[in-house]
């Protein structure tokens, strides 16, 4: 391309840009235009619950794309984290350029965190320094990469495909598949049993990674609720893990477990592996784990459920053993509704983002960045035709598990245990939501999926769907 053609090119790609923003603007209308009527107590509610949701964010994404990519606000939004005011970045790059710059756009969680450890801080409430590159490098040690195919990837198959194999043509996807196969992968994984005597129950740790989660990363209205059901779980789950590690001291066994790992760290006298800190890793890889990876799984069928192409391409790809190609679909569908619409930061300083372009925008010193993944996931001067379903996109084109210094510490656990949630439900017959309420996703009242119910309509294999596929396992 010479330098002229892309000068041609140029108003054309604008152009369109424009057009989205305006089309994106017609649709919030249109979704704010229905929340409207009604009594007037209720309307400022009824707005926000329009704006709470993914196609509500996605269409007001799209309109701050183009008219105001980089929006500083006086006012807080959040009152979860001390903060001066609120800006909220849309497009990839700067969004990229926030999660970059680590040292200008600092973490906020330490405050939180220190009061779910009762005490120290979690390295993803750290900023990049000595004590944070240990913790993640003593937990590298402990929890491998090769550990995904040699232990987490196999457990998962084992007991998701057991769940589908006695579903009856019915199955509740959060509450029977996902929820119940990711906590025992934990606990097998880590090392930290549930379910015998003396130990909580599973339900138990899924509730409480649940709501220390929720207080961590979502309750930025800092709700009194969810502070005292997260200050409950966490008092709970720091005895549970202080009498893991204690048991499996008294009671060594041969298993090969995180929890087992550590502790031969520990016997070797490496660094970072007293008690107290396997303890306060071990929460908060936990934390991170659960409600996660069940969300995931949950939000992208809920997705491909609307979209009967891509669920067909995706039962066809599991019934064919094609693992790359099902997770390249599970991973486009989770792009329209990711686990989190944005990862946000707090400005050390007063600084500039997209310096030297027309979006250049002053950021005032504790301002609290709102850093929109999933707008930069729609971002047409990023994406090609973002809003089409496209399971080809290079896997650059995602931000699903956090960009930079704290990308995901469990991002290769994701990458295989998400699509492999759902790979038995989709390989035995085709899901289709269930009648009426039940086939809808319920949160329960929590940012988390509790419930939807699938039906499973018997396999018929279209030829077509399977040319071309070549199996990833022989
Ligand atoms: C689909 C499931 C998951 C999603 C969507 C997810 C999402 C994320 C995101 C967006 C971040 C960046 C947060 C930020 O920059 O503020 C992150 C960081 C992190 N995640 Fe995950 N996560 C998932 C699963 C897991 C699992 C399975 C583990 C544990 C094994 C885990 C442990 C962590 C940790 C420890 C960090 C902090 C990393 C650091 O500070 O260097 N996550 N995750």
């Amino acid at each position: 391309m010479t330098f002229l053609s892309n000068l041609l090119r140029l108003p054309v790609r604008w152009l369109a840009i424009l057009g989205g923003g305006i089309a994106d603007l017609v649709a919030l209308l249109k979704l704010l235009a229905r929340a409207f009527p009604g009594d007037k107590a209720g309307r400022q509610q009824r707005l926000l619950g329009v704006l709470a949701t993914t196609a509500g964010q996605r269409a007001l994404f799209g309109v701050l794309r183009v008219f105001w990519a980089n929006l500083v606000l006086r006012r807080k939004l959040v009152a979860a984290y001390d903060n001066t005011g609120t800006a909220i970045v849309t497009r990839d790059v700067d969004v990229r350029e926030v999660l970059a710059r680590d040292a200008d756009f600092l973490v906020v969680y330490e405050l939180r965190m220190r009061r779910i450890t009762a005490g120290e801080n979690f390295f993803l409430g750290m900023q990049d320094s000595p004590a944070y590159q240990r913790n993640v490098s003593a937990m590298r040690l402990a929890a491998r990469w090769e550990d995904v195919s040699a232990i987490i990837r196999p457990t998962v198959d084992e007991h998701a495909g057991t769940i589908v194999a006695g579903a009856e043509g019915k199955l509740d996807v959060p509450a029977q598949l996902t929820l119940p196969v990711v906590a025992d992968m934990v606990a097998r994984y880590f090392g930290t049993p549930v379910g015998g005597d003396g130990q909580p129950s599973r339900d138990d740790l899924i509730a409480w990674t649940s709501v220390m989660f929720w207080y961590l990363f979502i309750d930025l209205g800092a709700d009194p609720d969810v502070d005292r059901g997260a200050t409950e779980a966490a008092a709970a789950a720091r005895d549970w893990l202080d009498q893991c590690i204690a048991d499996r001291k008294a009671n060594p066994t041969e298993t090969d477990d995180v929890l087992s790992r550590c502790l031969g760290l520990q016997r070797a006298d490496i660094l970072g592996f007293d008690d107290l800190a396997i303890r306060n890793n071990l929460i908060g890889l936990i934390i991170g784990a659960v409600p996660t990876l069940s969300r995931a799984a949950v939000q992208a069928l809920d997705q491909l459920l609307d979209r009967p192409g891509p669920l067909a391409d995706a039962c066809a790809a599991a019934r064919a053993d094609h693992d790359s190609k099902l997770a390249a679909i599970v991973f486009e569908a989770l792009r329209f509704n990711p686990v989190n619409p944005f990862i946000y930061r707090r400005a050390l300083a007063d600084t500039t983002i997209a310096q030297g372009t027309l979006r250049a925008r002053r950021i005032p010193k504790g301002t609290l960045v709102l850093a929109s993944n999933l707008s930069a996931m729609f971002d047409p001067a990023r994406l090609d035709v973002p809003e089409r379903f496209d399971s080809t996109r290079p896997p650059d084109d995602y931000i699903l598990w956090g960009y930079g210094l704290h990308t995901c510490f469990g991002r290769h656990i994701n990458s295989a245990v998400v699509p492999a949630l759902l790979k038995p439900l989709l390989a035995a017959g085709t899901p289709r939501r269930a009648a009426g309420d039940a086939g809808k996703l319920d949160t329960a009242g929590t940012p988390f999926p509790a419930h939807l119910v699938v039906e499973l309509i018997p396999v018929r294999v279209d030829p077509g769907h399977r040319a071309g596929m070549a199996a990833d396992k022989p």
